[in-house]
């Protein structure tokens, strides 16, 4: 017996307009701990749901598990094999909870017609203890933050009896301490002999803990290399075929009048004495560790959770900002952190997702949506952020995770807001197109927007604002401007904070 265990070949899947994988060959080995990276749209989704049984290939394709050949592939198949994987959206039942979930599968394979609560809880309890994670059992899902749900999402696929296990971008979410733990449950996972496979477009991540790294490229697979020896400049140049050039963001603006200046805004158990000016053609990068009251704060900002004590003004003028609808007439717009479940509307095409916010705006004199003004506008928003889309009245929910939140992004900078407040603008983007938000976010800046930058990644935030502020425990402990402070400086910040 070869400690083979998964082996692919030949795999193509054609949808209309695109071929999302073109003749690729892959393998995994038992207990081997494998990533796939590729620039968004690259297929690698698309691999994995043809691992799992929910995609159909192509024909030509020969799929073995542990050397037997799979005919008819089903999602069915997989698990019984051993197989379990974790997308994107995590696939979690919002309204139930968090026990109901990790059980779930459990519950019914032992084809009980009674629930028995109590063994119920042990099966949560002991896949929770696997990863040393404690979330409260009778949580309601929805309730949950995002890095919890993706922790729940793991558990539940460790109640089964895995073989190797497939995450779809499970750290975009998570913090670096709660990485860790994920790579040392992959670790031990590993020792049991489970495989991993991952995907993620954190670089440096995938060369800690994988072995072996994949590259895939408008879909076809570029090479499988061991990850010693790989750097983050190889990995990218393999991806794209392209080399990637980090520049910084300056400005000298003081001299104006501030867009938006919060003195001393608080809300009790969220955030404290915040106070800031932002000025136009700024972009200020808030950073933190998660819980750090950053999104909170951006919240407050945005109105959909006012602040109790202090004072905000735009342009000089005191305002009060009591709802979201208030905020956007003020001329903020916010791209939340969450917004593969916030943002979108999944079903809808990617025009309609777009348009959604400026509507009023593409109105002809008859009050009626100027077909031609919505066409040259969805056009350009689609170019300006290459979103990648099969067709044009796609719906959304056919394009990658990666293209889904280019056009969150483009939905909110289309309403060409004068402060725009973005939260994790690049989480789940490939380096290639990060860079060109990036482009995009110092455009708006360059013409006078002011932009808030929210980011646990370092990197992001030092290359691309000319001031940086530190965020723990719901207080600003740091400020930094870009033109005297290196990135070490902001990180050393951040790690004695904690
Ligand atoms: N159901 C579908 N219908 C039509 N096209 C699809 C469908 N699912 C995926 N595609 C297309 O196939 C290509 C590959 O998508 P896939 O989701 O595999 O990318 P990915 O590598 O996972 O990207 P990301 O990093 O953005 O998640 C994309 O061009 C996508 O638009
Ligand atoms: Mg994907």
């Amino acid at each position: 017996m070869t400690d083979l265990f998964l082996s692919m070949k030949n795999i193509s899947k054609r949808y209309t307009g695109v071929k999302a994988l073109d003749r690729v060959d892959f393998e995994i080995a038992r207990g081997e701990i494998h990533c796939l990276v590729g620039e968004n749209g690259s297929g690698k989704s698309t691999l994995i749901k043809i691992i799992s049984g929910v995609v159909k290939p192509d024909s030509g394709a020969r799929i073995e598990v542990e050397g037997d050949v799979i005919l008819h592939h089903h999602s069915i198949d997989s698990i019984l094999k051993g197989i379990e994987v974790i997308y994107q959206d995590l696939s979690l039942f919002p309204n139930l909870t968090v026990a109901e979930n990790i059980s779930l599968s459990q519950t019914i394979a032992s084809r009980s017609k009674i629930i028995n609560w109590r063994r119920v809880r042990e099966i949560s309890e002991k896949a929770m203890a696997r990863i040393g994670v404690h979330i409260p059992l009778d949580e309601q899902i929805d309730n949950l933050s995002i890095a919890d749900q993706q922790l729940v999402a793991i558990c539940r696929a460790l109640t089964s009896e895995v073989k190797l296990l497939i995450l779809d971008e499970p750290t975009s979410a998570l913090t670096r301490k709660e990485v860790e733990s994920l790579f040392t449950v992959i670790k031990d996972l590993q020792a049991k002999g489970i495989a991993t496979l991952f995907i993620s477009h954190k670089l440096d991540e995938v060369l800690q803990i994988a072995e072996k790294v994949t590259i895939l490229r408008d879909g076809k697979k570029i090479e499988t290399l061991p990850s010693r020896g790989l750097t983050d400049e190889k990995l990218t140049f393999l991806m794209t075929g392209e080399k990637m050039e980090y520049s910084r963001y300056t400005i000298d603006n003081r001299h104006e009048e501030p867009l938006l200046e919060a003195r001393q805004l608080s809300i009790q158990g969220n955030f404290r004495d915040i106070s800031f000016k932002l000025y136009p053609g700024d972009i200020l990068g808030i950073t933190g560790l998660l819980g750090s009251g950053r999104t909170e704060l951006a919240e407050a900002l945005f109105g959909m959770n006012p602040f109790e004590s202090g004072d905000l003004f735009i342009e000089g003028r005191k305002i009060s900002i009591k709802s979201v609808q208030e905020a956007i007439r003020l001329g903020i717009g916010y791209v939340p952190e969450n917004r593969l479940v916030q943002g979108l509307v999944m079903n809808q095409s990617v025009a309609k997702n777009i348009i959604i916010t400026t509507i009023t705006r593409l109105l002809n004199k008859f009050k009626l949506i100027d077909p031609e003004k919505r066409q040259r506008s969805i056009t350009r928003w689609i170019k300006n952020l290459s979103i990648r889309i099969p067709a044009f009245d796609a719906p959304v929910h056919t394009l990658s995770g990666g293209n889904q939140q280019r056009v969150v992004l483009a939905k909110w900078i289309a309403t060409s807001p004068k402060v725009l407040i973005l939260d994790g603008p690049t989480v789940g983007i490939d380096v290639a197109a990060k860079s060109s938000i990036h482009d995009i976010i110092r455009d708006l800046a360059g013409r006078g927007m002011g932009i808030i930058i929210i980011s646990d990644e370092v990197p992001e935030v030092f290359h691309n604002c000319n001031r940086i502020m530190v965020m723990h425990k719901g207080r600003i402990i740091a400020e930094f401007d870009s033109t005297v402070t290196t990135e070490e400086e902001i990180q050393n910040c951040i790690n004695m904070a904690s």
